[in-house]
């Protein structure tokens, strides 16, 4: 009986986190549906990720808090969801502070969770906190905090804002296309400052806003940075916060973009973190098709985690955005190709580093997931000068819209002639950070287990690689 109890766990062991498409150095949930982080907080050793969660279900739907654990925010332990439905009040996202100085009155070093009580005719602000490091919460029992009795008002993102020693809440009003900042001494009782917006990119729902003070590279100053989803990419604005108001330096018309990928939204950043540079995950997909995706018994992805900077550039400063550095320690074997040799590397779990000098005229890159006429072409058009990433060719049977949405491009200036990619390929997702993080493409893809190759190609004149090095990545799970 113990000996088939062993074998059937191993068996188990073997097959979870190991199926189709299943990522494995990324974050996903053992099972079901899940859509943005929440709640993303630092404690006592401990990353907390906390993200919309449909216990019931692998499609949208009883949006929870589900939660997991991390002490290097590679390796998770998966928890019980941590705030729940209730009374057909569903849990939408929000932040997690730790109340160092027991403002609130639940005590010191309470956990507390500010989130969007969500149902279909009302949006509210509420709290629920933990004294027991987030494994147990307790909705504060003169919910909701702020109720402007809206039916589109969310996403409440709350930080310490020391030189006024008060709360600052950043909460969205989607259609308005606005963010409303509040303030308050003990996450009770709100008051409003001021609003920021209609401006830059006002083509979707505002959603998701964080409001973070990200250093400038190369000097000691830091600059505030707010971040907004709009439905389904994300753009962001630098300039000052002065307890009152942000006030945006972008040099406008110009949309800054986190990600030029397809598939990356809702991304916030770590509070309390022992980082010296912000933190951040996003969730990787799309509400195009996002509940279309053919992953099973989970859907949705988390981000790598990425450290933020900023750099000036001429007109504007532009976000730098680098994978945390201990992703290094997933690498297993080392492949390295020089210019002209054959790439004999085979798989969809890996990182790479590919330096090159792209052809002067036309389109040259690289293909991954390659079989036959199937591949994921990331290429720079020397024509255009943009940079391209083109799923067109792989599987997009399961949905009309992902088939349609097949491309993201953008501008991108070569460095000496060169360009340098890194590319984290897991599975079902690709994450390309440009030049030292730059810009960053992530985009979902469904290939087969079979389509596995890699090429480097130009189609008109030569490809010129000056590092190609892949590295097996071992699983997490
Ligand atoms: C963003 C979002 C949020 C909302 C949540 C619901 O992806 O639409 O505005 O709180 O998802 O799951």
């Amino acid at each position: 009986m113990i000996l088939l109890m062993m074998i059937a766990n191993h068996l188990f062991s073997q097959k979870v986190y190991h199926e189709k498409y299943r990522p494995q150095f990324h974050f996903t949930p053992f099972n079901n549906w899940c859509n943005d982080p929440n709640g993303l907080v630092y404690y006592n050793g401990q990353y907390h990720l906390f993200y919309q969660y449909n216990p019931f279900g692998n499609q949208w739907g009883h949006m929870s808090w589900g939660h997991a654990v991390s002490k290097d925010l590679l390796y998770w332990t998966h928890l019980v969801p941590a705030i729940k439905e209730e009374n057909g009040v569903m849990i939408f996202s929000g932040s997690a502070i730790i109340d160092s100085n027991n403002s609130a009155g639940f005590g010191k070093n309470a956990m507390i969770a500010i989130y969007t009580g969500h149902t279909d005719t009302l949006q509210t602000q509420n709290i629920a906190y933990s004294i027991n490091e987030g494994k147990t919460f307790q909705k504060y029992i003169h919910n909701p905090v702020l109720n402007l009795h809206q039916k589109d008002f969310r996403d409440p993102n709350v930080f310490w804002y020391e030189k006024n020693k008060r709360w600052i809440m950043s909460v969205s009003h989607p259609n308005e296309h606005q963010i409303e900042f509040y303030q308050s001494s003990n996450l009770k009782n709100w008051v409003s400052l001021s609003k920021f917006g209609p401006t830059g990119d006002i083509s979707g729902v505002w959603e998701c806003p964080d409001l973070m003070q990200v250093p400038v590279e190369g000097t000691h100053q830091k600059k505030w940075v707010l971040f907004i989803s709009q439905n389904s990419t994300m753009q962001y604005f630098v300039g000052e916060f002065n307890g009152q108001y942000f006030i945006n330096e972008n040099n406008t018309p110009t949309i800054l973009k986190q990600d030029d990928g397809l598939d990356y939204y809702a991304a916030i950043s770590y509070h309390q973190s022992p980082y010296k540079n912000p933190i951040t995950i996003g969730w990787l997909n799309n509400w195009n098709y996002a509940n279309n995706i053919p992953t099973t018994p989970w859907k949705g992805i988390m981000s790598l985690p990425r450290s933020l900077s900023l750099k000036k550039s001429k007109d504007n400063y532009i976000l730098i955005q680098q994978p945390i550095q201990q992703l290094a320690t997933l690498r297993t074997q080392r492949f390295d190709y020089k210019e002209g040799e054959k790439i004999d590397f085979k798989g969809n779990v890996f990182e790479a580093e590919l330096i090159f000098y792209p052809a002067a005229k036309g389109k040259s890159g690289i293909k991954l997931a390659v079989k036959n006429n199937h591949a994921l072409d990331i290429y720079y058009d020397a024509d255009k000068k943009i940079m391209c990433i083109n799923r067109s060719k792989t599987n997009a049977s399961f949905s009309k819209t992902f088939a349609l949405m097949n491309t993201a491009s953008a501008p991108i200036e070569l460095q000496n002639g060169q360009l340098k990619w890194h590319i984290y390929f897991d599975n079902s997702v690709v994450e390309v950070f440009v030049n030292d993080g730059e810009k960053v493409f992530t985009v979902q893809v469904f290939p087969d287990e079979n389509e596995t190759g890699i090429e480097t190609y130009a189609t008109t004149g030569k490809i010129k690689i000056e590092k190609l090095t892949i590295w097996k990545m071992k699983s997490v799970w």
